[in-house]
């Protein structure tokens, strides 16, 4: 048993090293410096939040990168039920192209800003979908992809989540057919004899072809205009964009946007159970309410603080695990636990968020006016629960005039104190 443990570990350890291998020359984890270890140390103390700095940098050149966050489980053996999925951030200058690769993932991407051109391509056919803000795609395993930017003066940024397939490893791998060196092509793995014979051609010929130098190489390269506006030729819309589905617990205090695999089936190829976003105005609150899926949320814009509670393991316990989380952090609220979010004073606060995995998502609000869970407590058991009598329970419940997202009271009192 203990031997086993230790073969587990000994194996996941291995695994960790070849993602940081994987990419040859491009790679480039970042040396943590003392201040850095530190930083690292006091993030711990809440291993539901992943600060921006954790994403490891898997391909980077004067064009654009792209960044991925470990596993979660490295961080916390609670969200091992996590452990295959993975969040990406990709970001390139305008006039850019991201090659074609394809990876064992089933993906999910979300544009944050610019334009883009994400082109599917499998033996069977290639589809071109124009993406904007808010637009959001999925794409199975296998396929190939290639990315374009084709703004003239917008970076493009895309939020990822990678799903590995099953019955593949949980690191990420990737295969580019085309480039010499970082990347190098997938052909370079076959000898002469099988690439003369698949491709019925000389040797010479598939090497000047397919398999050279030139002079514009990376993961990341330049385009022409001409050639922007080939790649958009057959491009159809995005298949779905966030804005189009507004929750309910909208209001003047902050707005919700997500979608869940019943109105869009291909969600459950990328395994998440809701996709959305969100701006809170600055001051608003997220009331206290638990959901009974894993939420990552990734901050876009602005500032904010994350509370939570967390179960003890002394029985009946809490702990309250707090974060101050800003743009380019994640943050896992795992399923169940209370959470409330607030927006800093000083601006708006916008996210998206991935909802894992739970199609019939119960959300329940554990404070406001309406959807109270404690509204819905009879005398009894008010009386049982807390330290005040049904009435007195009552009687609070009733100050509280808003609902789901609400103005915090210093954010109110700072705007009376401008005021006067
Ligand atoms: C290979 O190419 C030659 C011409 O160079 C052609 O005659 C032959 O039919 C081709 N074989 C296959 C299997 O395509
Ligand atoms: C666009 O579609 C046309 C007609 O089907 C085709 O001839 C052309 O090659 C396509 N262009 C691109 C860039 O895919
Ligand atoms: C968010 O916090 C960062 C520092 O953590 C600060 O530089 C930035 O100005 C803040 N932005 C807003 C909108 O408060």
């Amino acid at each position: 048993m203990r031997l086993s443990l230790l073969f587990l570990l000994c194996f996941l350890f291995l695994a960790s090293i070849s993602v940081s291998a994987s990419f040859g020359k491009a790679r480039h984890v970042q040396q943590a410096s003392h201040a850095q270890q530190q930083q690292d140390e006091e993030d711990q103390q809440n291993p539901y939040y992943f600060p921006s700095h954790l994403f490891q940098t898997y391909y980077t050149n004067e064009l654009g990168y792209i960044r991925v966050l470990p596993r979660f489980d490295r961080y916390n053996s609670l969200l091992s039920e996590l452990d295959n999925y993975r969040i990406l951030d990709f970001q390139s200058i305008p006039e850019t192209f991201f090659v074609p690769h394809h990876s064992n993932a089933h993906y999910l991407y979300i544009v944050l800003t610019g334009k883009a051109i994400f082109t599917v391509v499998t033996s069977g056919g290639r589809v071109s979908y124009s993406l904007g803000p808010a637009d959001g795609l999925t794409v199975t395993a296998g396929s190939t992809v290639h990315v374009a930017n084709i703004d003239s003066d917008e970076d493009l940024k895309v939020f990822q989540v990678a799903r590995t397939a099953d019955y593949s490893p949980k690191e990420l791998q990737f295969f580019f057919p085309g480039g010499y060196q970082s990347p190098q092509s997938y052909y370079y793995g076959f000898s002469k004899l099988n690439l003369v014979s698949s491709f019925n051609a000389s040797y010479e010929e598939i090497q000047t072809t397919l398999l050279g130098q030139k002079k514009n190489q990376g993961v990341i390269v330049k385009t022409t205009q001409e050639q922007i506006s080939q790649l958009t030729q057959n491009a159809t819309s995005g298949p779905f964009n966030l804005l189009n589905y507004l929750l309910p617990v909208s209001n003047e205090n902050g707005k919700i946007w997500e979608v869940r695999p019943s109105e869009l089936p291909q969600l459950r190829t990328a395994g998440v159970s809701s996709v959305g976003c969100a701006e809170l105005k600055p001051g608003s609150i997220i009331l206290p309410h638990a959901n009974s899926e894993n939420t990552v949320i990734y901050v876009v814009e602005g500032n904010g603080t994350f509370e939570m509670a967390s179960p003890e393991s002394i029985a009946g316990q809490v702990e309250s695990l707090t974060a101050e989380i800003t743009v380019g952090d994640v943050y896992v609220i795992p399923s169940f636990h209370p959470v409330a979010l607030r927006a800093s004073n000083n601006g708006y606060l916008r996210f998206v968020s991935v909802g894992i995995y739970d199609e019939n998502s119960l959300m329940n609000f554990l404070a406001g006016a309406n959807e109270n869970l404690l509204k819905q407590f009879d005398n009894v058991a008010k009386e049982l629960t807390f330290s005040g009598s049904a009435e007195q329970v009552d009687a609070l419940l009733e100050k509280q005039t808003q609902s789901n997202i609400v103005s915090s009271l210093s954010h109110q009192q700072e705007r009376e104190e401008k005021k006067d």
